[in-house]
Parts: C-alpha cells; sequence; structure tokens
C-alpha cells in the first residue's frame, strides 16, 4: 500500500505550519516542520559560538545533529537527542540569524537528504520553502499557500505578543520583510511555486477554512477514506 505525500510551501506568516499539523492529524499522517530542521542547526551553530561565515564547521554540525519530532498532546515537540529545542529555536534572535545557515547551499543539502529519507515511505505532511520543488518534486499533493504582506506581519505579531506584549509591529515588519527577501533570492532552494502546486491565498481565510479546503481537495481525489492509503 502506498502512503502519499503531501507538501505546503509558503513565506513566514502565512499559517503553513498550523495548517500542516492540523491536516496531517485529520489525515493521520506525520507532520514534518523542515523549517525547525533550519533552526535547529542555527541553535546548535550559536550554542558553539561558531561564526556564520564558518561553512566547513556549520556543515558538519548540520551532519551530526540528530533532529527528530516527536507528536505531544496537539503540538509536536523537536529535540536534538534527548533535549527539547521547541522554546529555544523560536527565539526573536535566532529567527532572524536562521537566514545564515538556510543560505549555504552544502547545509542544505544535508538537511535536503534527511528530508528526503522521512519522506520516503510517504503518510507525510511536509512544510517548508523547498518541499514541492526540491525536496518531493513527486509528491501526489503540492500546496503553496500565500497571503498579504500585512495580513502576514499582522498574523506574526499577534503570535510574538503573546509571550512579549511590547514586541513593536515595525519590528515584526523588518524581521519579515528580511525573511521574504532571504527565502525568495536564496541561490539554493528558494522559495517558488512548484508548476504543479495549487496556490491557495489565504488572507481572507480563518486557518480551519483553509485545513477544510485542503482536507477536502485531498479527499475529493479520494473519495472513499478507507481507500486513502491504496491509491
Ligand atoms: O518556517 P520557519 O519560519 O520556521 O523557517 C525558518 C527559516 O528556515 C526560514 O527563515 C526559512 C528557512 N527554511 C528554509 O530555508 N527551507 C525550508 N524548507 C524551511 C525553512
Amino acid at each position: 500500500m502506498t502512503k502519499f505525500v503531501i507538501t505546503i510551501d509558503g513565506p513566514g506568516g502565512c499559517g503553513k505550519s498550523t495548517v500542516a499539523r492540523l491536516l496531517a492529524d485529520r489525515l493521520g499522517f506525520t507532520y514534518v516542520d523542515t523549517g525547525a530542521m533550519y533552526r535547529a542547526v542555527t541553535l546548535q551553530v550559536m550554542r558553539a559560538n561558531i561564526s556564520f561565515e564558518d561553512e566547513e564547521r556549520i556543515v558538519q554540525i548540520a551532519k551530526r545533529t540528530p533532529i527528530t519530532f516527536k507528536k505531544q498532546d496537539n503540538s509536536v515537540r523537536v529535540f536534538i537527542d534527548s533535549e527539547d529545542i521547541t522554546e529555544p529555536i523560536r527565539t526573536p534572535e535566532l529567527t532572524s540569524n536562521v537566514k545564515h545557515i538556510a543560505k549555504i547551499t552544502r547545509v542544505r543539502e544535508v538537511l535536503v537528504n534527511k528530508q528526503k529519507d522521512m519522506a520516503q515511505d510517504g503518510g507525510v505532511v511536509m512544510e517548508g520553502r523547498d518541499i514541492g520543488t526540491v525536496v518531493a518534486p513527486n509528491a501526489r499533493f503540492k500546496f503553496f499557500l500565500e497571503a498579504d504582506f500585512k495580513e502576514r506581519v499582522s498574523r506574526r505579531y499577534k503570535e510574538l505578543k503573546t509571550d512579549n506584549p511590547s514586541i513593536d509591529i515595525k519590528d515584526v515588519e523588518k524581521e519579515l520583510a528580511e525573511r521574504d527577501k532571504s527565502d525568495y533570492l536564496r541561490k539554493t532552494g528558494p522559495l517558488k511555486l512548484a508548476e504543479d502546486a495549487l496556490k491557495i491565498d489565504t488572507t481572507h481565510m480563518t486557518i480551519e477554512e483553509v485545513v477544510d479546503y485542503i482536507e477536502d481537495y485531498v479527499m475529493e481525489k479520494y473519495s472513499d477514506k478507507k481507500n486513502l492509503w491504496s491509491a
């Protein structure tokens, strides 16, 4: 029986992590957050106080950092060995540093290979920037989520404000603009719409509506849920 792969790509703040996680839950698939893998390598580089220019050592770190995901209640936790790094990889400082790591071609090769391994048995909803184009070009379903820049800033702002009530929306705007720039212009694995991906503008949609839309689209092709795996 073949389990298939669903890819969800898109820029920061378009809601793809939550959508991918909820979709995976509904379908009984595994959710893979590839951004967390770039973040995990960034964390290790920062901890070791290595310069972002020192590609050789960064590639070694990417190779030997064992990143795993574990489902816990309604969330998916990220681990390096037995250490839960779910929170440390979300700090604003780390978030603004990931771009230095994500642009290193050899780091991308290492992480893309790990992601290919994770996707090879199917039954996976994998989310990131280059999943439909590079990691899983043969995926059965590819989605590309978008939202207006202003709406993405507002979503990020609301998300970050919970932990940091004094956060300035102007800083969020600047950070997201910088991330967009590095995501779209990166030489290797830039963010781009795969030819066969379905683009969804989520500006005026709730998370629930996006998940429903994708689930309906997938299920339409597989009208009998019991046969989901054998198609
Ligand atoms: O999805 P996220 O915001 O957690 O991603 C963190 C960073 O990692 C983001 O700046 C882009 C980068 N990234 C990438 O280059 N390729 C991916 N497949 C996923 C994320």
